[in-house]
């Protein structure tokens, strides 16, 4: 199925679009109607004005968060919860510390818990149960890596992979160390959503701004549906959006 796509100015009018999307499922969902939604977020740098919006937009009463909740697509393994770069001080940092989310209705991969008695598929397998046990995924925000990336799902992930420990790629490493001192701070592994677990979503969003994203965009949008670009398994479902910036889309045929 063709993944429809969207194409806006700039990275600031895009990441406008997107939360004024996200709002408007919030508000569809409020508690004056069904009382539940659930929300799949994104970190790194790119969804972070869709969430400065967001937090704009409660403040001025446009939206309340109250009956949401949320599932983060992954954590670094190795980084304690209180890390400045933990995914979990990101949220807190960027949305959760300033909307009405309820706190216990907010999910990430438990990353730090991994230890003698509590494996990685075992942490993995709790958070695929939590995600159903909340009614499934009614709307996911995701970013792109430069090599097709989606989560931490690099390329090699399978279609119907699930909530697991990765390796992060080399280029994934390098493009996040300018968050770290040096390289060699940055975390290797994660858990993360799988594709599988990402397709069971009802409707998915990808934000892509800029042009080192472009070459990814254009492979998931007109390539073959592979493993190479992990992206383009979003061609499978029937409810995807790309919304990008003219650089992040210059590359589409
Ligand atoms: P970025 O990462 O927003 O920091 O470019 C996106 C991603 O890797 O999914």
């Amino acid at each position: 199925m063709a993944i429809l796509y969207t194409v806006l100015e700039d990275h600031e009018s895009a990441s406008r679009h997107v939360a004024g999307l996200l709002v408007e499922t919030i508000n569809r969902h409020s508690p004056d109607t069904s009382g539940l939604c659930t929300l799949g977020l994104a970190t790194g740098s790119t969804p972070l004005s869709v969430y400065e919006n967001l937090c704009r937009r409660y403040q001025s009463g446009e939206v309340s968060f109250q009956g949401i909740t949320t599932f983060n697509l992954d954590e670094y393994v190795g980084l304690p919860p209180e890390h400045p770069q933990s995914y979990l001080a990101y949220m807190r940092t960027n949305l959760f510390d300033h909307v009405d989310l309820d706190r216990s209705k907010t999910h990430l991969p438990a990353a730090h818990q991994i230890d003698d008695s509590h494996s990685a598929e075992a942490i993995s397998r709790r958070y695929e149960s939590e995600i159903e046990n909340a009614g499934g995924i009614d709307w996911q925000l995701l970013g792109i890596g430069v090599n097709g990336h989606i989560g931490f799902n690099e390329p090699g992930a399978t279609i119907d992979s699930p909530t697991r420990l990765v390796d992060l790629a080399a280029s994934t490493i390098e493009a996040n160390s300018r968050f770290f001192e040096s390289t060699d701070q940055v975390p290797k592994q994660a858990i993360t959503m799988g594709i599988g677990t990402i397709l069971k979503a009802r409707k998915i969003v990808l934000l892509a701004t800029g042009a080192a994203k472009a070459e990814a965009v254009a492979a998931a949008i007109n390539g073959p549906v592979t493993s190479d670009n992990p992206a383009s398994f979003l061609q499978t479902h029937s409810d995807v959006l790309f919304v990008l910036d003219r650089e992040a889309a210059s590359a589409i045929a």
